[in-house]
C-alpha cells in the first residue's frame, strides 16, 4: 500500500502559505521559472503561476468555493478511506474531531484516533495517509474544467487520501499552466494535466473499473451539457460537485431556456436561490435515472453569484423507480406569491411491497385562494432534502475545530451553520418584506414572525440561501392569518387600496386564528446568537462572475460593456472626458477589471444650463399669462 504507515508522524504544513520550493516529492525536477509577465498567486496551500493577461480563467472570488470543496472532499474521503482501513490525517486537526457543534449536545464528539483504529473487535493498525501523498487505495479525481489547475493543486496540498488528480481544461494554455504548476507545487506524482474536451474524458471513463471516486465541474455559466457524461464516470457512491453560474437562466429570467438545458421551468418567485439548488438537483437525478443511478445530496449551497451541489451518485433500479416521487411541480401565485408543491409521482406502501402511480391534483384552484389572482407553473424541482444534515454537522466540525486551515473558515462556519438549522423537509420559502409588501403594510421583525408561527404550533427555520427567509411548515392561509394580525396592529389605510388588489382581497377576510407576536427563545436561531458571519457582504465592486479567458489574453469588449451597463446601473461612456476625481463609491480594487468611477462634467454643465433656460421659459409663460388674464 502507497498511504503512510502508521509510525510516521502526520505531515503538518503550517501556515497558509508554504515553501513552494521544497513541497511534495524533493526527488522531483526543480520547479520551473517565471516566465515574463506571469506572477504568482498564492490561495491555500497553493502558489499558482498566472500569465498576467487574462488567456487563463481565475477569480479570486471563488476562494470560498475552493475552500469547501476541500473541505466536502476531505470528509467524504475520511468516510470513505474509514471502510477501507485507511485513516486520514488532516494538517491542523487536533486528535478529536467533533462530529457535532451544536452546543446543547457536546456528547456526540466522535473520537478519531491517529494511529490505530478499533474493527471487528481487534486492535487493527490502521494505514494513515496524509497530504500530498500518493495513497493506493484512496480517491480516484477529475476536476474537469481546471483552468490554472489552482484547485486541484490545493486538493493535492490540502486533501489527504487522494490516488490521483486529473486536472482536465480543452484549453492547450490552460493544459500546460496546469503541468507548469504542479510542477511548481511538487505535486506531479499526484496531478496530472489533461488538454480533453471534458464530456469526452468523462465519457471514455464510465467504465465500471475507470470511473472517478470525486469529480468536480465548475464551468462558465451552466453545466448541463456535462450532466449527462458526469453521472456515468462517477464511481459507485461517488461524489459530484458541481458549480452553476447561470443565475438568470435558474432564477426565472429565462423559464424556457431553463426548460432547454436542465429540463425545469425557473419562476420569478422569492425563493429563487433554492428553486435553482432544486433545479439543478432535479436535473442530476433525472439523468442519472437514465443509467440506473440516482442521487443523495450532501450539501447545497447559494453563494454570492452562484449555486454549488454536492452529490454522491449510487445505482438501483428499485430506488429509481420512486425518483418521480421526489420531483414536484410548483404552483405559484402571481398576485401574492403563495406557492403549493405538486409530486409528480405517488408511492405507496404496501407491507414489503411498493406502489408507484401517478400523483393526483392540482392542490390549487384555478384562481388563488387567498387574492384571487392566476397561478404559474414551475419545475419539476427536487423536492427531497437537499442537504445530508450528518454529513453537514462533520464538515462543519472539521472547519469550525481547524479555524487556520481556511481562509474563508468564518464564513464556511456561518454558512454550514444555518445550513444546519434549515427545516430539511420543507422545499423553497417565503420572505417577510414580500409578505408586508403584498399588503401595503410595514415589516415585521423576523423574530416576532418566526415567535408568531411557533405559537400558532408551526415549525421554523432561516435559509441559508435568503436573509429574510421563513421557511415554514405552517399552511399558507395560516401565514395570510398572521400578517392580517399584524396589520390590525399596524393598519394600513383602506381606502388606497384598489378592489382588485391582492393586499385587498386578503384584508377583507377576518384571521381565523389571534397570532402572538411575542418573542420566543427558540424563535432566534443558534447561529445568530452566536454571531456568527451567515450572509456575506459583496468583497468589492465589479466582484462576480469573470470573463471567460481568451487567446491573447484582456477580456472580451462585450463584457467589459455589459459590466459597465449593469453594475450598481451606472453608465460610463468612454469617449466623454471624464472627471479626474474617483467617486466616494467607487476605489480602484487593482483586479485589472475595475475602473475608477468617473463623472462626466461637461455634461453636468449642459444638463445644469438646460434646467436654468427650461425655468426661464416656464417663468416667461406664467408672466404671460398673468399679463393676458389683467
Ligand atoms: C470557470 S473556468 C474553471 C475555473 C477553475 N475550476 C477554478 O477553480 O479556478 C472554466 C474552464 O473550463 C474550460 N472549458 C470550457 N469548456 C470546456 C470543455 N468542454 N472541456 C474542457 N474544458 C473546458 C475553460 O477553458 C476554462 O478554463
Amino acid at each position: 500500500m502507497g498511504c503512510r504507515a502508521p509510525a510516521e508522524p502526520p505531515a503538518e504544513l503550517s501556515s497558509s502559505t508554504i515553501d513552494i520550493q521544497t513541497a511534495g516529492d524533493p526527488k522531483e525536477t526543480p520547479p520551473p521559472e517565471l516566465l515574463p509577465g506571469e506572477t504568482v498567486v498564492k490561495e491555500g496551500k497553493a502558489a499558482i503561476l498566472f500569465p498576467n493577461a487574462n488567456e487563463v480563467f481565475y477569480n479570486p472570488v471563488q476562494e470560498f468555493n475552493r475552500d469547501l470543496t476541500c473541505a466536502v472532499i476531505t470528509e467524504f474521503a475520511r468516510d470513505l478511506l474509514a471502510e477501507r482501513g485507511v485513516k486520514v490525517v488532516v494538517p491542523g486537526e487536533k486528535e478529536k474531531v467533533l462530529v457535532s457543534l451544536t452546543e446543547e449536545d457536546p456528547e456526540v464528539d466522535a473520537e478519531a484516533d491517529l494511529t490505530t483504529e478499533k474493527k471487528n473487535g481487534d486492535e487493527e493498525s490502521a494505514v494513515v495517509a496524509t497530504v500530498g501523498e500518493k495513497c493506493e487505495l484512496g480517491l480516484r479525481v477529475l476536476e474537469g474544467l481546471a483552468a490554472s489547475g489552482l484547485r486541484s493543486v490545493r486538493f493535492a496540498l490540502e486533501v489527504p487520501g487522494l490516488l490521483s488528480i486529473t486536472a482536465n481544461d480543452f484549453s492547450a494554455k490552460a493544459a500546460a499552466l496546469i503541468a507548469r504548476n504542479a510542477q511548481y507545487n511538487g505535486v506531479s506524482h499526484l496531478l496530472q494535466a489533461s488538454c480533453k474536451d471534458a464530456s469526452m474524458l468523462m465519457y471514455e471513463k464510465r467504465g465500471k473499473k475507470e470511473r472517478y471516486d470525486v469529480i468536480d465541474l465548475d464551468p462558465y455559466g451552466s453545466p448541463s451539457h456535462f450532466l449527462d457524461a458526469a453521472v456515468q464516470a462517477v464511481s459507485e457512491g461517488g461524489l459530484l460537485c458541481i458549480t452553476c453560474t447561470d443565475m438568470a437562466v435558474m432564477a426565472g429570467n429565462s423559464g424556457e431556456t431553463c426548460y432547454s438545458k436542465y429540463g425545469s421551468v425557473s419562476i420569478k418567485a422569492k425563493y429563487c436561490h433554492e428553486m435553482a439548488l432544486r433545479i439543478i438537483l432535479h436535473s442530476l437525478d433525472q439523468r442519472a435515472g437514465v443509467y440506473q443511478r440516482y442521487i443523495q445530496p450532501l450539501l447545497s449551497v447559494s453563494v454570492d453569484f452562484y449555486i454549488r451541489v454536492f452529490v454522491r451518485v449510487f445505482t438501483g433500479q428499485a430506488t429509481v423507480k420512486n425518483s418521480a416521487s421526489k420531483q414536484a411541480l410548483v404552483y405559484n401565485c402571481v398576485g401574492c406569491g403563495s406557492f403549493h408543491l405538486q409530486r409528480m409521482g405517488r408511492r405507496t406502501i404496501n407491507g414489503k411491497h411498493m406502489k408507484y402511480s401517478a400523483a393526483s391534483g392540482p392542490p390549487v384552484g384555478t384562481e388563488c385562494e387567498h387574492c384571487g389572482q392566476r397561478h404559474q407553473l414551475g419545475g419539476p424541482l427536487w423536492a427531497e432534502p437537499i442537504h445530508d444534515s450528518q454529513f453537514v454537522h462533520k464538515v462543519l466540525s472539521a472547519v469550525a475545530g481547524n479555524p487556520s486551515r481556511f481562509g474563508t473558515a468564518k464564513r464556511i462556519e456561518g454558512m454550514l451553520s444555518v445550513v444546519t438549522e434549515e427545516l430539511d423537509d420543507v422545499p423553497l420559502y417565503y420572505t417577510v418584506d414580500s409578505l408586508s409588501s403584498t399588503i401595503h403594510c410595514n415589516t415585521p421583525p423576523l423574530l416576532k414572525f418566526r415567535s408568531a408561527l411557533l405559537h400558532a404550533g408551526h415549525r421554523v427555520s432561516i435559509s441559508h440561501a435568503c436573509k429574510n427567509a421563513i421557511k415554514t411548515d405552517a399552511p399558507s392561509a395560516a401565514i395570510w392569518d398572521i400578517m392580517r394580525c399584524w396589520e390590525k396592529m399596524n393598519p394600513v389605510k383602506r381606502e388606497k387600496l384598489s378592489v382588485t388588489s391582492p393586499a385587498f382581497k386578503i384584508l377583507s377576510t377576518e384571521p381565523s386564528l389571534e397570532a402572538c407576536f411575542t418573542a420566543r427563545e427558540d424563535a432566534n436561531p443558534q447561529s445568530r446568537k452566536r454571531h456568527l458571519t451567515r450572509f456575506q457582504e459583496n468583497p468589492h465592486a465589479f466582484w462576480g462572475p469573470k470573463a471567460r479567458a481568451k487567446a491573447g489574453g484582456g477580456i472580451s469588449t462585450n463584457l467589459q460593456d455589459k459590466r459597465k451597463k449593469f453594475q450598481n446601473k451606472r453608465k460610463i461612456t468612454d469617449s466623454s472626458p471624464l472627471k479626474n476625481f474617483p467617486c466616494k463609491r467607487f476605489r480602484e480594487v487593482g483586479l485589472g477589471i475595475s475602473t475608477i468611477h468617473t463623472h462626466n462634467t461637461h455634461t453636468s454643465i449642459v444638463l445644469c444650463l438646460l434646467q436654468i433656460s427650461l425655468f426661464l421659459v416656464f417663468f416667461v409663460v406664467l408672466h404671460l399669462c398673468f399679463m393676458f388674464s389683467i
